[in-house]
């Protein structure tokens, strides 16, 4: 099958382009690197540096011509979408639809788009939450991946294209910058790892912190190849169901850190600050439904932060940190 991923230089995306080409998928690459690496893009990959807002993205799908799209570019951050949602929709909707009107006209198959299961439900009443929880977005960038969601329904109906939803939970993993605002298990490592203070975000009333549902890149990359051929018109969490709060990550990130390379005196206890405008409170998400894509995580919290650690470190290493 041939895939353009786009956002295939990105921490997630990438995973995914390299689990498609090592189950034997023709892939094409289609990121403008604004937050992306060239290092990430898999070379088996024809990498076409470009902003999915561009006109000359539909001369890439006429050249290419995929077979399905799987839609990872995106402004992702959520502090950024209410500084300046005006960019947040220039990319997550206008891009997103140019990415559509691609597809259409050249015949694609099938749109596999990322949402987030971490932001399209708002401060839900439900807890785990299911994918038939009404969503109640409470930020710009949440905005924009549900009403993505709803064009999706549209061009089915209106063009036969098809579509996967996968709702992710925050997921992490190798490869995860720890720059930005997101990225809370990369940023929390590589602080530990330069001998630098962490901060926690957290609401008056629960100081330890917010609660999160923290699912493995490498399990991510594993629904994204399922759904190639299965979750036809569907939208599914993809998650673990067990929420953690902060404070308790950054402590097992903490421990695995001091037990594998030792850590300077005096980080063991972060410093706490005001949650920001659109950080939710709670957050994890009721997977059952993604069985039917024959999925479930496989990688435990503890095992996942290991791996990520550890290449982590490898990484740094090899830069010469
Ligand atoms: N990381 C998470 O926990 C999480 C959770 C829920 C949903 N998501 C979604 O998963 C997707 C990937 O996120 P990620 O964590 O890998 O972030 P990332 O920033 O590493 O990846 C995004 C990629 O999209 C590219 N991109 C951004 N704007 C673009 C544009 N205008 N044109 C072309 N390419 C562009 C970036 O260069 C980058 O390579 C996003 O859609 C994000 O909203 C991520």
């Amino acid at each position: 099958m041939k895939i353009l991923v786009t956002g295939g230089a990105g921490f997630i995306g990438s995973n995914v382009a390299d689990a498609y080409i090592e189950a034997g998928h023709e892939v094409v690459i289609v990121d403008n690197l604004f937050t992306g690496k060239s290092s990430n893009v898999n070379p088996k990959a024809r990498f076409y540096l470009m902003d999915i807002r561009s006109e000359e993205l539909r001369k890439v799908f006429e050249i290419e011509k995929p077979d399905v799209v799987n839609h990872h570019a995106a402004q992702m951050s959520v502090p950024a979408s209410v500084e300046d949602p005006l960019f947040d929709a220039d990319v997550n909707v206008k891009g997103f639809l140019n990415m559509l009107e691609s597809a259409r006209r050249s015949g694609t198959k099938k749109i596999i788009f990322i949402s987030s299961g971490g932001a399209v439900y708002g401060n839900a009443a439900e807890y785990p939450t299911g994918e038939d929880y009404p969503p109640e977005p409470a930020s710009p960038y949440a905005i924009t991946k549900y009403v993505s969601e709803k064009y999706l329904s549209f061009y089915r109906s209106l063009y036969g294209i098809d579509y996967t939803v996968l709702r992710y939970a925050n997921i992490y993993g190798p490869r995860q910058a720890p720059h930005g605002e997101a990225g809370v298990v990369a940023i929390f490592t590589d602080r530990l790892l330069n001998g630098s203070m962490c901060t926690l975000y957290c609401y008056k009333e629960e100081p330890r912190g917010m609660t999160r549902d923290y699912c493995y890149v490498g399990d991510a990359a594993r629904a994204n190849l399922l759904a190639l051929s299965n979750g036809s018109g569907g939208v599914y969490n993809i998650g673990t169901g067990v929420p953690t709060h902060t404070s308790d990550l950054f402590r097992a990130i903490y421990e695995a850190v001091r037990d594998t390379c030792g850590i300077s005196q005096g980080l063991e206890h972060p410093k706490t600050r005001e949650a920001r405008p659109g950080d939710l409170r709670r957050s994890c998400l009721r997977i059952g439904k993604a069985k039917e894509l024959g999925w479930e995580p496989g990688v435990v919290l503890g095992e996942g932060l290991r791996r990520t650690i550890e290449r982590r470190m490898r990484d740094l290493r090899l830069q010469g940190a």
